[in-house]
């Protein structure tokens, strides 16, 4: 939430910044601003809503000066309005702070600066934290940020110039993510590295209560009781045009697009047909803890947790170990039950979601080994894990989380057919069955997504319905409650998810004819269920489009449109299902004309809990 970035070399540094801030709008846009020092003081620009108006502003006269930090907002502590917008300043502007995170003990700090003489102009939590670096002040703008770092409590990531000291952008961070590029005679500083990438993609990835001075020449790193630190430098292997859009007119078409080739990514080197088997080098469990586990625990949000809904079939069913999922937000606040044998697997696309990281501590702390799941490397869930598991998804920037779903899917697939494969509860015939399937889906989404002209179509049809239902049986319902989201997020248009054995509980009261039903009714144990769950449908005046499969003939008398997917293993069939619901989601999204890539009150990172 809320994207930070930073530079200091021998340009200019506001549209650099710019740059930076436009690759980090996912993260929030209530507003942006910007700071640059320019010689004299420190050139403060802000402007409430996207970053586009604040460009309208910077246009005829930008502030020149080499050095300078930036901020997209998603609001916590204060509405979105120009005084709220960072970067925030101390009393007489001669510190200028931006911050991601929430400093919990803001209100006790900012009544006691109040107290001493400090004047507020701003609603937020970041503002207290420019005046109390403004206290400890007295030359030495890391000393004082240090012992500014040392009274917040809660999560930040900030960064701070002073306009005595251009010389140096000072960084702090705790639970927050910041990463520093390093250039020659440049650094760069961001929430993640999509921000610089185009400049370098060299960079460090900083630790929790750590200081970083970041001048021209390089960078300087020490605890919060001032030891140094050294930290190694990473080389990322993502470029800057993967985080374009590249022809698409919105990041999430592109994004569903990319999917047979994130797919494919993800498996490499994991999933060889000629040797068959399954290698998870980096997983870091051995295959005695493996046959040791008496249960998984799967923890995550959102898109991430409709994965481990599919993840939990999978691996129960092909590996025979007890699965609990939960809501990260939900897991801490139980107790839950975790011990040594209890692996926690963790999944998140970004790796920093706040409650999962606070979800993969609490498990870890009861003695769970923990796994992540994640797409950035370095994230918080990949450095505070045991093992890790990457998906190759490459940047994803949409809000709505597209590829990184199908991608997660595919990592626990490879899971469980990991620990099946070591725990010997799949006979080899199975297994090879198995694989041959997983391998083949990455092409199979490519031909969903070669031509899908039905699909706008019947999208057109329904984009001035009241609302979706969606349901399925078995591990599609994964799929159905993340069609729902999809369609929620991106067109706020009423959608439910539910279990098609449900409907007759409680939600087939909504059905009428402006209320449409999205029925996954690919080949599965439960298909003929999922038939009568139809008639039953429509013989309430519903109507109802049907996940189908391509040589599916009987759908065509139950449902009044289909959408087809080629045929796969029913537990691999989530990933197929997900392409259409996606693309669904999109069109109808686009006959209703909200910002797709940017959905109102969402950011893409969520870091509060
Ligand atoms: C929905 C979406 C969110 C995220 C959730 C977790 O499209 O993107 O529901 O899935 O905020 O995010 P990560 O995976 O980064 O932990």
């Amino acid at each position: 939430m809320c994207g930070i970035v930073g530079y200091i070399g021998r340009q200019q540094a506001c549209p650099i910044l710019i740059d930076g801030l436009k690759r980090l709008e996912y993260r929030g846009y209530d507003s942006a601003g910007i700071a640059v020092l320019d010689g004299d003081g420190i050139d403060v620009r802000r402007s409430v809503g996207k970053l586009a108006s604040l460009e309208r502003m910077l246009e005829n006269c930008p502030p020149t000066g080499c050095v300078g930090v930036g901020h997209t907002r998603w609001a916590t502590h204060g509405r979105p309005s120009d005084e709220n917008a960072h970067p925030h300043s101390d009393c007489n502007g001669g510190i200028t702070v931006v911050h991601n995170g929430i400093i919990e003990n803001y209100m006790e700090l900012k009544n006691r600066l109040a107290a001493g003489g400090h004047v507020f102009t701003s609603e937020t939590d970041t503002e207290v934290a420019a005046h109390l670096i403004e206290s400890h002040y007295s030359g030495d703008l890391t000393e004082a940020v240090r012992l500014a770092c040392r009274e917040l409590d809660g999560s930040f990531a900030l960064v701070v110039v002073a306009r005595d000291e251009p010389d140096r952008i000072v960084a702090a961070r705790r639970h927050s993510p910041l990463v520093i590029g390093l250039g020659d005679g440049e650094q760069f500083l961001g929430s993640d590295v999509a921000a610089f990438l185009k400049y370098t993609r060299r960079a460090i990835y900083t630790d929790d209560d750590s200081i970083t001075v970041v001048t021209r020449e390089g960078i300087s790193m020490m605890d919060l009781d001032g030891n140094a630190v050294e930290k190694d430098v990473s080389n990322i292997d993502w470029d800057a045009g993967m985080a374009e859009r590249g022809g698409y007119e919105h990041f999430m078409l592109k994004e569903i697009h990319e999917q047979p080739r994130a797919l494919r990514e993800t498996m490499r080197g994991r999933l060889s047909l000629e040797n068959d088997r399954v290698e998870l080098p980096g997983l870091n469990v051995t295959d005695d803890e493996i046959r040791n586990i008496d249960r998984i625990v799967m923890i995550a949000c959102g898109t991430a947790y409709h994965a481990s809904m599919a993840g939990k079939y999978a691996i129960e069913a092909l590996c025979r170990i007890p699965v609990e999922i939960d809501f990260a937000s939900e897991l801490r606040y139980r107790n839950p039950i975790v011990d040594e044998h209890t692996l926690g697997i963790v999944i998140s696309q970004s790796g920093e979601t706040l409650d999962t990281v606070v979800g993969l501590r609490e498990a870890k702390q009861k003695g769970a080994k923990i796994v992540a799941v994640t797409n950035v490397v370095g994230s918080m869930a990949a450095r505070e894990s045991d093992g890790v598991l990457y998906t190759y998804a490459g940047p994803e920037i949409a809000v709505a989380s597209t590829k990184a779903y199908t991608t997660q899917l595919m990592a626990l697939y490879l899971i469980a057919l990991y620990f099946a494969q070591v725990r010997g509860t799949l006979d080899e015939n199975c297994a090879r069955r198995l694989r041959d399937a997983l391998w083949e889906l990455p092409g199979q989404a490519e031909l969903i997504l070669n031509d899908y002209s039905d699909l706008i179509d019947v999208a057109q049809h329904y984009y001035c319905y009241n609302g979706f239902l969606y349901m399925a049986r078995g591990i599609n319902l994964a799929s159905a409650l993340e069609g729902a989201l999809k369609i929620k997020e991106i067109s706020y248009m009423h959608a439910e998810g539910y279990a098609a054995g449900e409907m007759k509980h409680g939600p087939i009261a909504m059905i009428d004819p402006t209320f449409a039903t999205v029925a996954v009714a690919v080949q599965s144990k439960t298909y003929d269920k999922m038939l009568g769950n139809i008639r039953e449908v429509k013989a309430r005046s519903g109507d109802v489009i049907a996940i189908a499969n391509t040589h599916d003939q009987v759908i065509n008398d139950y449902a009044d449109r289909v959408l087809r997917v080629p045929e796969t293993e029913e537990l691999f069939s989530p990933v197929l299902v997900a392409v259409p619901l996606q693309l669904m989601a999109y069109f109808v999204a686009k006959g209703r004309g909200p910002a797709i890539d940017q959905p109102r009150n969402l950011a893409k990172t969520v870091t509060v809990e």
